[in-house]
Parts: C-alpha cells; structure tokens; sequence
C-alpha cells in the first residue's frame, strides 16, 4: 500500500468528516476510558493552532482516488522554543487496518516533514487504561521503531461528587473567578505564573524547553481554546499585599462532553507554597465550575510521574488512578 496524504482544510467537511469519524473509531479501540473526541474541538484545532506552534493536519487514504480515512496524523512544529523537534500530537491507524505497516509509513512521513523544517527528533505519545502502559499497541510498535521512553504521566480522575468542600481563602488573600479569558488586569501575572509552572513542572527525560512568560502565549491559548468550542472555568487567588496572582486553577470543557472536564493549569506561586493554597484554588474553583455545569461527574488530569507535589495534592483532594500517558522520542 502506498497511501497517500492530503492536509486538512477545515472547510472540507467531507474531510473533516472522515479524519472525525476515524479518530472516534480509534478512541473507542485504544482509550474507552476517555472523554469521546469532540467534532467542534477538531475543526477549531485545524483552524487555530496553539501557540508559537505550526499546525499540519494530514487526512491519510489508501490512495489517491479513494476517500475513506485509513489513518489520521497531526504534526506541531514549535516555532519559538523546541525546535528541533517535531510532535505527532496525532497519529492514529483504523483499528482494522493495524499491523500492514501503515504506522511506519505515518512515522517515515512524519519524519520527512520534520527534517524538511529542519526538526532532528520527532516526539510520539500514547495513552492507555490502568496497568496497560506496555502492552498497548503504541508501546509495541515505539520498541520496534527503536524509540526512547522520555516521560511518563499517571493519568488520574476525579469523580467530583467525592472532592472536599473548599475551606476559607486565608487572611491577607482574596479569591476572583473567571471564564475563559483572563481578566486583563491579572493577564501579566498570569503569564508570569504560567512560566513559572512551565520551568517547574518535572518532565522526566524530556529536553524541553520551558515558555517564556508572554501575554501573547496566555491570549494566543485562549483564542485557540474559544476556537475549539471549549469553555474555561478559572480561579485565582490574589495576595493583598501585593497585589500579585498567586494562585490559579483552571479546568476547560469540550462541547460534546458535559459530564467530563480537563483539568488545566495548576499552580503557585514559589513564595507562596506551602499554606495550601494549591489545594484550596483547585477547591474553589471545583465549586465555581460546578455551579454551572450541572451535568459535570468527572476531570481528568495527567500529572509527570516525577511531580510528587501535585500528585498528592490531587490524590488528598480525591483524585485516583486511572491509567497513564507514555512519550517517546525518535530520531529523524
Ligand atoms: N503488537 C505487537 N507489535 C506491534 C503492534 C502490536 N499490537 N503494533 C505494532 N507493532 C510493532 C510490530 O513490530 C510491527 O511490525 P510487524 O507487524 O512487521 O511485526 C511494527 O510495530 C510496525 O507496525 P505497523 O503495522 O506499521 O503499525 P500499525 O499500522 O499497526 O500502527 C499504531 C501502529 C499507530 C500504534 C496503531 O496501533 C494505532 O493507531 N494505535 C492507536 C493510536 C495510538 O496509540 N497512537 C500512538 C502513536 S505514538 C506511538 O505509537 C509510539
């Protein structure tokens, strides 16, 4: 077979359609446990992609005449830091046709758009249920390509009818809440917090850089977020003193999953940890975002497994296991 690549134009919906309807295919085989992919979610990901990153969407046949998906690729080249590297955030084959060698040809593909722009390694992940990690295709077929385990992440649940009630917000902070765009005047300390998060947060083996702390990459975020038809639920808690964010959660919702929301940001500020403000910010805004959606059971989140801080906040707030996330890096 020698298959053949045609990229995503988000107004062909016969497309759109097709790369949709496989990634359902695949979601249902490899990850049943997951939130269902979200049609508006994709269309709005080839539309606007996430910051300082370039987005190529590729719908894969089995040739050119023929229109039905045998496999679905998505490749982001970081334009700003990381860019040596090339991400197949995608890269799924329909369940009926695995193991005929049309994964090799996704990641050979992958491989010549990545050098093309200059990229020497490609990153791959996968996910899968509890205890699945190495015995899942994905793991199979990373070992046969040679590539390297670079970071693992526990993926773990909340079901939010057992989450604690928030305390009081201590002496000396105030609490604010937010939808899915940051207020302007907390938009500088929100970047700076992010950046923050991005040069702690433990990523195993994985060389990556962390972002700068830019308003651009928090408004750039939010455009491609409102772009996918996901709405945010957003708390911050402020130190008077200062006047400085020093802590903020968020957790984001596609439109066709009601009952399940994605844990996002988490974080506080260094001078501030410790009092358990991480805790009550992800509290406070459980409450908020549970206020409107009436419908919501669960969030998920997937935590490095080398971040020991996060992952017991999130299981003394009632987070429990629920599978995990593998990454792996290749050479192109
Ligand atoms: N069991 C054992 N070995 C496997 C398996 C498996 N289920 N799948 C692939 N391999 C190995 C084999 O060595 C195989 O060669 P062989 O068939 O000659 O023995 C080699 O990988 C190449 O296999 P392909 O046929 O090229 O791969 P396939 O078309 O089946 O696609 C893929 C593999 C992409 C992982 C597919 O199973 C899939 O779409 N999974 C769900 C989506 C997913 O998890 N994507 C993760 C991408 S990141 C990553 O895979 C590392």
């Amino acid at each position: 077979m020698n298959p053949a690549f045609t990229e995503l134009d988000p107004h062909d919906s016969d497309r759109i359609d097709a790369a949709f309807g496989l990634r359902t295919e695949a979601a249902r085989e490899d990850t049943p446990g997951l939130p269902a992919p979200c049609r508006a979610d994709l269309i709005g990901s080839v539309r606007v992609p996430p910051p300082a990153t370039r987005v190529e969407e590729w719908l894969v046949t089995a040739d050119r005449h023929t229109p039905d998906a045998i496999a679905s690729l998505r490749l982001e080249f970081p334009t700003e830091e990381n860019t040596a590297s090339v991400t197949a955030a995608v890269l799924a084959v329909r369940p009926g046709l695995r193991r005929r060698g049309i994964g090799r040809k996704l990641v050979e593909f992958a491989g010549a758009r990545g050098k093309l722009d200059g990229r020497t390694w490609l990153l791959l992940f996968a996910d899968a249920g509890p205890g699945a990690e190495d015995t899942i295709p994905a793991a199979r077929f990373a070992d046969a390509l040679g590539g390297r385990t670079v970071m693992t992440l526990d993926h773990l649940r909340l079901e939010v009818c057992d989450a604690p009630a928030a305390g009081p917000v201590p002496d000396g902070y105030t609490c604010r809440t937010w939808g899915s765009t940051v207020p302007d005047e907390l938009v500088a300390e929100a970047a700076r917090l992010e950046a923050t998060l991005s040069a702690d947060a433990p990523t195993g083996d994985l060389d990556w850089e962390p972002q700068p702390a830019a308003i651009s990459r928090i408004r750039a975020f939010e455009r491609m977020r409102i772009a996918r038809g996901r709405r945010a639920y957003q708390t911050g808690i402020r130190h008077e003193g200062t006047g400085r964010l020093v802590a903020w959660s968020a957790v984001s919702m596609t439109t066709a999953n009601p009952d399940s929301a994605l844990q996002a940001v988490t974080v506080v500020d260094p001078g501030h940890r410790g009092r358990g403000l991480g805790r009550l910010v992800k509290a406070l805004n459980l409450r908020y975002v549970r206020g409107s959606e009436t419908e919501l059971r669960t969030i998920d989140t997937w935590n490095s497994t080398g971040n020991v801080h996060m992952r017991r906040i999130n299981e003394e707030f009632g987070f429990r296991p629920a599978g995990g996330r593998r990454m792996w890096e290749l050479d192109i």
